[in-house]
């Protein structure tokens, strides 16, 4: 049965509340069949663990392995010309109407042939397991028709089969309104309504259901019939919400019972107290405000107010081009609000509890998968304020070895 061993410091990310993570010092791990079977202090570790396999975490400190909640992992193209266009004064919305945007995006993705795609995020999962990252959400949304939404989810299905970095793919056909739909918005929700989640949910292609609410994408009562229908066939609720602006999307969250609303830059009074009532994690995401130049949110006042928070980078080509989630948790803190210990628990059991897969992911515990990561630092305050480059020595997702800063190589590099 393999062990890790020499842990300096062991985070088990299981709080009693967001601020409180369980800690252990000179601790040891062990699992079988990539499931954890013993945590604890090495000087108990019991006899009968002697192992074939014994890791040496060198005094490091282990946390629970990463997760990014909240991603648009395939596209096609880039938009780094829209970046240059949004620092010389030129808004976001403006280079939506202008052609670009997300509907960019989806015009270089229906281009790209689901093997591109497939190679391409690979390469973006190797590079974000070397950051400790061990679960990877993964959106659609750039295809916005039958052909091409499902191109990117079995895209997710296959990096799923064949990368060890788990995914969790969630349609999204109601990002925006496609060209060809502008003028009969209604039949777009129909369509997804009646043929696109019929057959997702047919095939088992997606295991959530978002939609955008914003002005320029869907309106209230149009994402409402769209997440009811997906919930209906399996794929429970998640939302981009209140992002650009106030349009109550948090609390149609709380209404359909979600599992996350994400983003919130706008967020309400009256949406922060029904997320709260209602138990919905609140996705921050913000590498999206850092690169829009928006407020961020403030994690610290949805925290204050009994919410939840998770973070995660929103990886995608317009508003946040990045997927290192270390980044995004460290703008958590500066000028998120939040404070170290916080942070952690918001990438591993908020961030689990964010795709409702706090049973098996999410903390450091017997039971649950043995997904993990070295981090060169003592502790999780001097992780975020040594801020560097990349400070995860070795990860493993269900005790498998995918990356060893040591060997310099992803166990999986295309
Ligand atoms: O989460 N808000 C909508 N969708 C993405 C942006 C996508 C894009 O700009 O391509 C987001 O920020
Ligand atoms: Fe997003």
């Amino acid at each position: 049965m393999p062990l890790l061993r020499n842990i300096g410091l062991l985070i088990q990310s299981l709080p009693e509340c967001q601020s409180e993570l369980r800690q252990l010092g000179d601790a040891a791990l062990a699992w079988r069949d990539g499931v954890l079977v013993w945590v604890g202090s090495e000087r108990e570790l019991p006899g009968e663990f002697t192992s074939e396999v014994s890791y040496d975490a060198s005094g490091h400190m282990v946390v629970p392995g990463l997760i990014d909640c909240h991603t648009h992992l395939a596209f096609g193209g880039w938009r780094a010309d829209e970046f240059e266009q949004r620092l010389s004064g030129t808004s976001y919305l403006e280079i939506g109407m202008a052609g670009g945007g997300i509907l960019r995006t989806v015009n270089q993705t229906r281009a790209a042939s689901e093997e591109e795609l497939f190679l391409r995020s690979m390469k973006f999962l190797n590079r974000m397991a070397r950051l400790g990252i061990t679960t990877v959400e993964c959106k659609s949304g750039y295809g916005l028709d039958l052909v091409n939404e499902l191109k990117l989810l079995k895209v997710y299905r296959r990096l799923s089969d064949e990368h060890p970095v788990r995914t969790v793919p969630t349609l999204l056909a109601a990002h925006v309104v496609p060209e060809d739909f502008r003028s009969k918005r209604s039949q777009y929700v129909d369509f997804i309504c009646e043929e696109l989640i019929p057959e997702v949910a047919a095939n088992n292609l997606a295991r959530f259901c978002d939609a955008y609410v914003e002005d320029s994408a869907f309106q209230l009562d149009e994402a409402r019939k769209i997440l009811i229908c997906g919930d209906d066939h399996g794929m429970r609720p998640k939302l981009h919400a209140d992002q650009l602006t106030c349009g109550r999307g948090a609390e149609l969250a709380a209404e359909l019972g979600a599992v996350s609303a994400d983003h919130l830059e706008n967020i309400s009074p009256q949406g922060i107290e029904a997320l709260a009532e209602a138990g919905v994690v609140a996705v921050a995401l913000p590498l999206a405000s850092l690169y829009l130049q928006q407020k961020p949110l403030c994690c610290r006042r949805l925290i204050d107010n009994g919410v939840e928070v998770a973070v995660s980078t929103d990886f995608n080509p317009g508003s946040a081009p990045s997927y290192h989630l270390p980044l995004a948790m460290m703008l958590g803190c500066i000028p998120g609000g939040m404070i170290p210990a916080e942070v952690l628990t918001s990438v591993t059991i908020s961030a689990a509890k964010a795709l409702a897969l706090e049973e098996e992911i999410g903390s450091l515990e017997a039971g649950k998968s043995a997904d993990f990561a070295v981090i060169d630092s003592p502790d999780p305050a001097h992780w975020m304020y040594h801020f560097r480059e990349n400070a995860c020595v070795q990860t493993f997702v269900r005790g498998e070895e995918v990356w060893n800063r040591d060997r310099d190589e992803s166990c999986h590099e295309t």
